[in-house]
């Protein structure tokens, strides 16, 4: 470490020169609180966040808000996140009333988000897998032809808390047809966060086949076991260059309760800025940034690298 706090910087052989980290805090994290974010709050977080240079921050859902009430204020929160200069600001749609809602607050970039297993379609869309994929097909072409950027989620990709392994073939089907519809980028959800690195690239492997480009898949890894990092590298020796991330490690799913909070963002900058894979984000304001979302919330934040960074003068 470096006397600023800063990792020394030791590039390793074949990874990628720069990496766009997708900030998820602001949605998957904030989801899954127990009480009600006020707006403003919110707003606030993304402001600091575009502020620590991530420039895509996942706003927020339009969703049912009697499903996740945590996020009901989507269209009070959307008009003051997009006041924020030069950052792109995803939003998670279910279905058509999702999207019209997402449209007519001028969204530029919507993610859909399916299910490799029945299990959790059920849990989280009240649709089975293959209906939920026949709610998104319309949505996607309409925001397609409305020039909106199309994310395509798929959850429990290496492991579900009610079916338990998950075939890889059958992730596959469902990434597959998710490009097939007109998503523009995939991202591969460990939901419960059990994947290890030789599964992550057996998936990414398995996908090349069918024909899906690496350059079109990010990954998100919740970090229940401790190996979001582990699985990070090895996407990275793939070849990934998204990464989904959530500062502070806030997070979780209300509808899969094994789901603990994301890979931290502040963990990922330290090992990609150690590896001098540039992101553009500055670590030291990230942190403040998440330290002053902890006291909000009135708990530490479990980012290892929040807490080493914050104490490092104590
Ligand atoms: P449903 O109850 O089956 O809905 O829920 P429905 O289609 O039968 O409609 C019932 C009523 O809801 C209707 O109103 C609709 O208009 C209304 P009524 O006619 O009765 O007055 N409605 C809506 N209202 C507002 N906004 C909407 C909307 N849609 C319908 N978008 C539904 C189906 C999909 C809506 C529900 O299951 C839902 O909202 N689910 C969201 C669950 C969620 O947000 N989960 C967390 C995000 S996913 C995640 O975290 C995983 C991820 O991070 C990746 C990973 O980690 O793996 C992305
Ligand atoms: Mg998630």
């Amino acid at each position: 470490m470096t006397a600023e706090g800063l990792p020394m910087v030791v590039p390793a052989s074949d990874l990628p020169a720069r990496v766009r980290i997708h900030e998820v805090g602001a949605r998957d994290g904030l989801q899954n609180e127990k009480t009600a974010v006020p707006t403003e709050v919110k707003a606030e977080f993304i402001r600091r966040l575009a502020d620590a240079g991530l420039t895509t921050i996942e706003a927020t859902s339009f969703v049912h808000p009697k499903w996740v009430p945590q996020l009901a204020d989507a269209e009070q929160l959307f008009p003051l996140a997009k006041d924020v200069p030069g950052v792109e600001l995803p939003v998670l749609v279910p279905n058509q009333r999702g999207l019209e809602r997402a449209l007519a607050l001028g969204a530029e970039r919507i993610a859909v988000f399916a299910s490799a297993t029945e299990s959790f379609a059920k849990a989280n869309l009240n649709r089975s897998l293959d209906e939920s994929l026949a709610v998104f097909a319309p949505v996607v072409r309409r925001a397609k032809d409305e020039g909106v950027h199309v994310r395509g989620y798929v959850s429990m990709c290496f492991g579900d808390p009610w079916e338990g392994a998950v075939p890889l073939h059958q992730v596959a089907r469902v990434c597959t047809a998710l490009r097939d519809m007109g998503c523009d980028e995939l991202s591969l959800g460990d939901t419960i966060g059990v994947a290890t690195p030789g599964h992550v690239l057996e998936l990414l492997s398995l996908l090349n086949e069918e024909g899906v480009p690496t350059n079109t898949i990010g990954v998100h890894f919740h970090d229940t076991y401790g190996q979001a990092l582990a699985n990070t590298y090895a996407a990275l020796e793939h070849g990934v260059t998204t990464v989904d991330a959530s500062a502070g490690g806030l997070g979780g799913c209300p509808y899969a309760k094994s789901a603990t909070g994301n890979l931290a963002t502040e963990d990922l900058v330290w090992m990609l800025h150690g590896l001098g894979i540039e992101t553009g984000v500055d670590l030291g304001r990230l942190t403040a940034t998440s330290v002053w979302m902890a006291e909000r919330l009135g708990r530490p934040s479990p980012s290892r690298t929040v807490r080493a960074l914050s104490h490092k003068d104590q």
